[in-house]
C-alpha cells in the first residue's frame, strides 16, 4: 500500500467514525467504508487547501453531513456561527449555509475573503423583503422599533434597530422598551413572539411582513396530532418559524441549537423534529442513542451546498462566490447585529 492510498484509508476511517450513525441522509446514501472512501480524496483536499489558505469552514446544521463532520470548523445555528465569524481571525471564511449566512459573516469580520459555495443559496424568508420594502413600512410606524431576523438581507439588516435569531427573539423582543415593534421578515415567528409575549405578560404592539420559511411553513398541527397518536411518549421539537399552532402544540420550541441540546437531555421514546433534516443527521451522529420519526424536511437552498463547490471555491473562487458589502451599507448593517451581541452576549 503506498503512503497516499494508507492517508486516504485513515480518512475515510475518520470520516465512517463520524457518519456510521446518520439515517437521515438526503441523498439516501448509506454511509459505509465505501461511500467514505469515495469521497476521502475531496475532503482531504480540502482541509490541505485550508491549511494553505488560511480559511476556516463555518457549517450550519442543515448542509450535507460531509460537510459538517468531514471539512467543517465550526458547526451550529445562525447566532453561533455568527459569533464565530465575529471572532475569526482567518484570512478566508467559507459559510456552508446559505447566502444570507455568508453576507452577516462579512459584516462582522470585513477584513476576512467570504466565500459562499453556491450563491443561488438564497432563503425564502431573507429573499421576501428589500431594504425598500422596509423603508416603505418604517414610513405607516415611525413610532416603531424595527426588529430583523437574521435570516434577512444587508439591506434590510441596514435599516433595523435590532438583529435577533431564533434563539434570542423572545427575550430581545420582550425587553424592549418600544411599545410597538415592526418585526421582518417572518409573519410566522412574529405570531410565535406575539404568543410568547402574551403568556411573559408583556404588553407590545407586534406588526410583521409576510415573510415565511417554505420548510417549516409546510408542518401542520394535524401531523404532529396524528404522530401522537402513533407514537406514545413522543416528544415534539419545533422551530419558531413553524405555525403558532403548530408551536402550541409542541413540547419545545427553540433555535436548531436549542433543539438539540433539548434532545440530548431528554428522555423520551421518539422524537419528532419540525425542522430541517439535517438537524435530525446531526442528532443522529451526536446523540445516536434517540429515535427520530419522519417528519423533517429539505431546505433546498442549504442542500446546493456540497464538497466539490466548497474545494472549488476554496481553490480558485469565482467573483459570484466572494461576498461583497457597499462598506457604508455594512457599517450601517452591522449596527443592528452589534445591538444584538450586546443584548445577548452568549448563545443560548
Ligand atoms: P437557526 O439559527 O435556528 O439554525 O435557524 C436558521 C434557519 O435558517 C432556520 O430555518
Ligand atoms: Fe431559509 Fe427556511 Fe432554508 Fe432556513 S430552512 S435557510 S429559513 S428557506
Amino acid at each position: 500500500m503506498t503512503p497516499i492510498d494508507r492517508e486516504l484509508e485513515a480518512e475515510a476511517e475518520r470520516l465512517l467514525r463520524a457518519l456510521m450513525h446518520v439515517e437521515c441522509d438526503p441523498r439516501g446514501r448509506k454511509w459505509n467504508y465505501e461511500t467514505c472512501r469515495a469521497i476521502a480524496p475531496l475532503t482531504l483536499e480540502i482541509n490541505r487547501l485550508k491549511k494553505e489558505k488560511d480559511a476556516i469552514i463555518l457549517t450550519h446544521s442543515y448542509v450535507e453531513p460531509e460537510i459538517i463532520y468531514g471539512v467543517g470548523d465550526f458547526k451550529g445555528d445562525s447566532y453561533y456561527l455568527s459569533l464565530m465569524a465575529k471572532q475569526a481571525r482567518a484570512k478566508i471564511i467559507v459559510f456552508a449555509g446559505v447566502v444570507f449566512m455568508a453576507e452577516t459573516a462579512k459584516i462582522l469580520s470585513p477584513d476576512a475573503t467570504v466565500i459562499v459555495p453556491d450563491r443561488g443559496s438564497g432563503c425564502s424568508l431573507a429573499d421576501s423583503i428589500d431594504g425598500d420594502g422596509v423603508r416603505k413600512l418604517k414610513a405607516l410606524y415611525p413610532d416603531a422599533t424595527v426588529v430583523c431576523y437574521i435570516n434577512s438581507t444587508a439591506d434590510v439588516k441596514a435599516e433595523s434597530d435590532v438583529c435577533v435569531t431564533s434563539g434570542n427573539v423572545y427575550d430581545i423582543v420582550a425587553h424592549l422598551p418600544a411599545a410597538r415593534v415592526l418585526f421582518v421578515p417572518d409573519r410566522l415567528m412574529a405570531d410565535n413572539v406575539r404568543s410568547e409575549l402574551k403568556r411573559r405578560g408583556v404588553a407590545k404592539e407586534i406588526i410583521s411582513s409576510d415573510g415565511t420559511c417554505l420548510v417549516h411553513d409546510e408542518f401542520t398541527a394535524e401531523q404532529v396530532v396524528a404522530a401522537r397518536a402513533q407514537f406514545p411518549g413522543l416528544k415534539v421539537v419545533a422551530h419558531p418559524e413553524c405555525t403558532a399552532e403548530v408551536a402550541a402544540l409542541a413540547d419545545f420550541v427553540g433555535s436548531t441549537g436549542a433543539m438539540m441540546k433539548y434532545v440530548k437531555t431528554t428522555n423520551a421514546p421518539y422524537f419528532l423534529m419540525l425542522t430541517e433534516c439535517g438537524l435530525v443527521g446531526r442528532l443522529e451522529v451526536e446523540a445516536p442513542e434517540k429515535n427520530f420519526i419522519g417528519g423533517c424536511r429539505l431546505c433546498p437552498y442549504m442542500k446546493l451546498n456540497s464538497l466539490e463547490k466548497v474545494r472549488d471555491a476554496l481553490a480558485a473562487p469565482r467573483s459570484d462566490q466572494i461576498v461583497t458589502l457597499d462598506e457604508n451599507l455594512r457599517r450601517r448593517a452591522a449596527h443592528c447585529i452589534e445591538k444584538m451581541f450586546e443584548l445577548t452576549p452568549t448563545a443560548t
